[in-house]
């Protein structure tokens, strides 16, 4: 299976480029949250990676299964201290089996706007509801789209801008896409590398949840619990199965 854009040369670079979201603020409050939504059962993690969420979270006892379409990334994870704990079917979250069901389901780091299509999401939730227990939570930490930040005839929103680092967003409000281009300086060579991603609305997933028999449990402003307010520039949502799809 084609690992997408996650290759060997993006999942050699991950952990490192993506090294703020490993500190361990981030990850224990990420951790702390999924835990106690757990509750002792087990959990999915949809785009699991390189274990950066599921690994503390085994070292929680949870028993954690995922799914990736990307050997290279899920090989990082397996080559790391509990890596082989996890169990990880290869395949597409949207549409992916696992012959299991779960309490808990999470989709974290925006990760549901890989897919790039609105039927691909909706796919993802009803694919989710299928894999939860009745009363099992699904979960999503996923950016708000800054369309607020973008005047009228502009497209680019820059959101790294150092000598050596150079990230930035090009929006194409027509289709409700986006293109997120990476440049980095390593060694004194340029590296550039681009992923094409869905932005979507909470309302929008509020619906994509209800028409998987899943309803909005909670909305937070981060991991930590914090409001969520029109400020917010990302969110944690928690949805509950509570009808068969
Ligand atoms: C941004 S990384 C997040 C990894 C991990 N969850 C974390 O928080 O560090 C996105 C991961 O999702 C995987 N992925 C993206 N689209 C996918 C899809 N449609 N089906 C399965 N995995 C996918 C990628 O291969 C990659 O490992």
């Amino acid at each position: 299976m084609s690992p997408g854009y996650f290759d060997e040369r993006v999942a050699a670079g991950y952990d490192a480029g993506s090294a703020e979201m490993f500190e361990s603020e981030v990850v224990d409050a990420t951790v702390d949250f999924l835990a106690d939504l757990a509750g002792g059962g087990r959990a999915l993690e949809l785009g699991i990676g390189t274990g950066r969420v599921a690994l503390p979270l085994r070292r929680r006892g949870v028993a954690v299964h995922g799914i990736d379409l990307s050997e290279p990334m899920v090989a990082r994870m397996r080559a790391k201290p509990g890596g082989d704990d996890v169990g990880v079917t290869i395949g597409d979250f949207a549409t992916t089996k696992v012959d299991e069901t779960f309490g808990l389901a999470y989709l974290v780091f925006n990760t549901i706007t890989n897919l790039t299509s609105q039927d691909e999401q909706v796919a993802c939730f009803r694919n989710v509801a299928a894999h939860l227990e009745t009363g099992g939570r699904f979960v999503i930490e996923v950016f708000v789209p800054e369309l607020r930040r973008l005047p009228p005839g502009e497209t680019v929103l820059p959101f790294t801008v150092t000598p050596t680092k150079l990230d930035f967003d090009e929006y194409d409000v027509a289709t409700q896409t986006l293109q997120s281009h990476h440049y980095r300086v390593v060694d004194g060579e340029l590296e550039i590398f681009s992923l094409p991603f869905r932005y979507v609305w909470p309302g929008e997933l509020d619906l994509m949840a209800r028409l998987a028999g899943m309803t909005l449990r909670e909305r937070w402003g981060g991991w930590n619990r914090e409001p969520f307010t029109g400020d917010c520039r990302s969110h944690v949502s928690v949805w509950e199965k509570t009808a068969a799809p």
